[in-house]
């Protein structure tokens, strides 16, 4: 009997006895960037490996007044395309099946979830992250990829995985965009064209701040108004939050130095479509 006392050396030989799975979480209504994430999976995951896709609208996270009635549902589409790109489970499971009546557990990560879209979404990032624990425990992947897309909820995996010792690796995975820069989100289908064609001058706000960064701006608070002023000229766009953070422990920064890894991070409604967005304010 081998008898295991660290954390980690349990963890490294439970994954020995694992098969090698690399997960990719969603809810469905899939496009390009959802597809990168499953060429990626592909890519890293050893040639005997399977690569799992999970697609479940999770109700748990949606706020009373958001739109999980109406939240996309393409199935056909959504299995077409794990068949291209060489899926080799795709996970479906009902709302039924996921949560009993009597489910009383939730996860709560309280440091990082607090600010950005866990301000706008209360109990939004409890139940993306019950979910995920739900979807890790029933698929046991040794690796999971999430979008930089939503880094803060990238950056809420990868702490509550090592808060709660998930033998998983987390990858993120850059913001896959329209070629006018756009975000890709599943969410874009809800945008009037007239919402649509301005939509891009999100990503253009976000990357006129980067570029004035760059040049060797450092004043936090006047790069937080050329982000305003930015998107304040978008027609019709409501603010929801614009803020600079450390890239890892997604705390506000004063001022920045050398090692406070900036990011800039917006919340955009356009019409009815809340649109989130984020960008690097540092070099690497
Ligand atoms: P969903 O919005 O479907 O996104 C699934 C995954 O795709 C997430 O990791 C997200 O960050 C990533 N993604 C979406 N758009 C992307 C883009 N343009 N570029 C790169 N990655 C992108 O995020 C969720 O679902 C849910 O919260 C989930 C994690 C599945 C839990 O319910």
């Amino acid at each position: 009997m081998k008898i295991v006392a660290p954390s980690q050396a349990m963890q490294q030989w439970s994954r020995q006895v694992a098969q090698q799975h690399v997960l990719v979480p969603t809810m469905g209504a899939l496009h390009e960037g959802h597809a990168a994430l499953i060429r990626r999976a592909r890519e890293i995951a050893d040639p005997s490996a399977t690569v799992v896709v999970s697609i479940f609208v999770n109700p748990i996270q949606f706020g009373v007044n958001e739109d999980l009635s109406c939240y996309p549902r393409t199935l056909a589409a959504d299995v077409a395309l794990c068949e291209k790109e060489n899926v080799d489970f795709l996970f479906y499971p009902t709302v039924e099946e996921m949560y009993a009546a009597d489910a009383s557990v939730r996860i709560s990560e309280t440091q990082l979830s607090q600010r950005l879209c866990g301000a706008s979404r209360p109990g939004h990032f409890s139940g993306m992250a019950t979910v995920v624990a739900k979807l890790f425990n029933i698929v046991a992947p040794n690796i999971a990829i999430f979008g930089e897309k939503d880094w803060q909820q990238l950056a809420i995996i990868r702490r509550f995985v090592h808060d709660l010792n998930f033998p998983i690796e987390i990858i993120g995975h850059p913001t896959v965009r329209e070629k006018d820069g756009l975000a890709m989100s599943s969410r874009n289908a809800y945008l009037t064209p007239e919402k649509r064609a301005v939509a891009p001058k999100i990503y253009q706000a976000l990357q006129a701040v980067a570029a004035a960064r760059a040049t060797g701006e450092k004043n936090i608070a006047i790069l937080l108004m050329a982000a305003r002023m930015a998107l304040e000229d978008i027609p019709g766009a409501m603010i929801d939050y614009i803020e600079i953070m450390n890239e890892e422990t997604l705390a506000p920064l004063s001022e920045i130095s050398e090692n406070s890894k900036p990011r800039l991070f917006v919340a955009v409604k356009l019409g009815e479509t809340r649109l989130i967005d984020n960008i690097a304010l540092h070099a690497s």
